[in-house]
């Protein structure tokens, strides 16, 4: 497989990072970085039909985000509640379907009926698929999946001896979307944090220094281009 160097990705994930040394540049509480971390992330969801960017998945609460303080966490779960709600009108306007991948159960049951509700109000939207990663940890979306798939074979629903990469594919959170093409990092690290694991093999990486805050459309617009430039040959050689 491989895909036109000319063509920009169809699938970009995010690792937004950088919102809370954003906020104590300016001497302000972490909280006001998220803040205005949320604010990018309607500001990118928009740009993306411009770029031909059909999938965008973004990293908003890992599984190890847990160990930060309290206020913060709840902070956090506060931000995430009012942006589905203030949200929601618009980005069903805007053909925006919506989805959650990560473990659902440890959120507030609040949170959790929020995001049911926006899956299903947007469900029949096309034009960009958003999904959002809350309390999501690659390495726990894989031990989930593979659990899902023991109790089918313990059940008699699945033959062990057909278990490819494709069916372990198929009980994924992400078993809707196509793999990503390109990995973003923001804020300056050169780490995966277990965002995608399984999904990203083939993926490209961009890590940039630009704080999460700070990422306009116009940063957007200058790493869709950068990729299109690049060559991805899936382990074949280019003829
Ligand atoms: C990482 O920055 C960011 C987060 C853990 C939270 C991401 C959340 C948002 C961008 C808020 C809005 C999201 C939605 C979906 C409404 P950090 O706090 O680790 O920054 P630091 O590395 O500078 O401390």
């Amino acid at each position: 497989m491989t895909k036109s160097p000319r063509s920009g990705p169809e699938h970009v994930a995010i690792i937004m990072d950088g919102n809370g040394r954003w906020a104590q540049s300016r001497g302000k509480p972490r909280l006001f970085g998220h803040h205005a971390g949320a604010k990018r992330v309607r500001e990118i969801v928009r740009a993306c039909p411009d770029h031909g960017v059909k999938y965008l998945t973004i990293f908003a609460f890992s599984t190890e985000n847990w160990k930060r303080t309290q206020s913060e966490v709840a902070g956090l779960m506060s931000l995430f509640r009012r942006y589905i709600q203030r949200e929601a009108r618009d980005l069903l306007a805007e053909g925006v379907r919506v989805r959650f991948i990560g473990d659902r159960v440890r959120l507030d049951a609040k949170l959790q009926r929020l995001m049911d509700e926006l899956e299903l109000l947007t469900s029949k939207n096309d034009k960009v698929h958003l999904t959002i990663a809350l309390n999501y940890g690659g390495r726990d979306e894989v031990a989930r999946a593979t659990k899902r798939l023991a109790r089918d074979v313990k059940a008699g629903r699945l033959d062990p001896e057909t278990v490819n990469d494709e069916t372990l594919t198929r009980y994924l959170d992400t078993c809707l979307l196509p793999d990503p093409d390109l990995v973003v990092r923001t804020s300056g690290e050169a780490r995966i944090s277990n965002f995608l694991l399984w999904q990203s093999a083939y993926a490209e990486y961009e890590f940039i220094d630009t704080l999460w805050p700070d990422f306009t459309r116009d940063v957007f617009a200058g790493i869709v281009r950068d990729y299109a430039g690049r060559e991805r040959r899936f382990g074949a050689v280019l003829t």
